[in-house]
């Protein structure tokens, strides 16, 4: 059974764990870090690093820029952990940010995070998925969550057309309106339906675009 219930995490205390230091986890940890929030583990394809009081991000993405991997990397106070041991952390806030099918049935039933940010495409599997539900672990799903590149992309596209040039702060502020009224649009409809956030954002996505296709005359209807 979905237990449809807020999750406790608290964004200023809790203990964030980052699976993958690439483009999606290397800034994701980034933008934490620079908030004051805590980074306790990261990983690469070599394996990743554990610290409960925090790692020091900035520190580690220049070691991955000077083109080494996280296996490598000694400081005091830090260890080394597996994937698995990564994704089953003691943490609060787990972000697979590195490749698809990355929780599975195998690793699910450890996962000690209570909330689960898919900032890869597709990192949970059905059957994971199904038993992170039944835990009451809540998981913000790939389509809502990374979908901020695609918004920018579409900014681009708006920018070039029109020939226009946004600074940061603009597209940042836009950004973060367009995400925070998509998020509260899939998590209204979640307590509404009493569905997960995944499902109600499919729901979303589905109206949405048998919407469109009825405005255009076409043959989709909305049932
Ligand atoms: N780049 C984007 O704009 C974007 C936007 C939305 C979603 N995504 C998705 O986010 C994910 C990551 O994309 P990216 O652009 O950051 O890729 P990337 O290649 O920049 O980084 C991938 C990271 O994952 C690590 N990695 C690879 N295998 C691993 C393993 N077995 N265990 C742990 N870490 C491993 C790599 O070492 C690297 O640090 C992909 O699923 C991608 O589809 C990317």
């Amino acid at each position: 059974m979905f237990r449809n219930s807020p999750t406790q995490v608290d964004p200023a205390h809790a203990a964030i764990a980052v699976q993958g230091m690439g483009n999606v986890g290397g800034t994701a940890a980034e933008i934490f870090y620079k908030n004051g929030q805590k980074v306790v583990a990261v990983s690469d394809y070599t394996g990743g690093l554990y610290c409960e009081d925090g790692l020091d991000i900035p520190a580690i993405r220049k070691f991955i820029s000077e083109g080494n991997t996280l296996d490598k990397y000694e400081t005091e106070g830090v260890s080394h952990v597996t994937n698995d041991g990564l994704i089953t952390c003691k943490c609060d806030v787990l972000i697979p940010a590195a490749l698809e099918n990355q929780i599975t049935e195998d690793n699910a039933g450890r996962i000690q995070a209570k909330l689960i940010i898919e900032a890869a495409n597709g990192p949970t599997s059905v059957e994971a998925d199904e038993i992170l539900n039944s835990r009451g672990i809540i998981v913000y799903p790939d389509i809502l969550s990374n979908a901020g590149g695609v918004v920018v992309s579409y900014f681009e596209w708006v920018q070039n057309i029109q020939n226009l040039t946004w600074d940061l702060d603009e597209v940042n502020k836009m950004l973060q309106k367009i995400m925070l009224t998509a998020f509260n649009e899939v998590y209204a409809l979640s307590q509404e339906k009493n569905v997960t956030l995944r499902m109600a954002a499919y729901m979303v996505a589905i109206k949405r675009i048998t919407t469109a296709g009825k405005l255009r005359g076409g043959p989709i209807s909305m049932g």
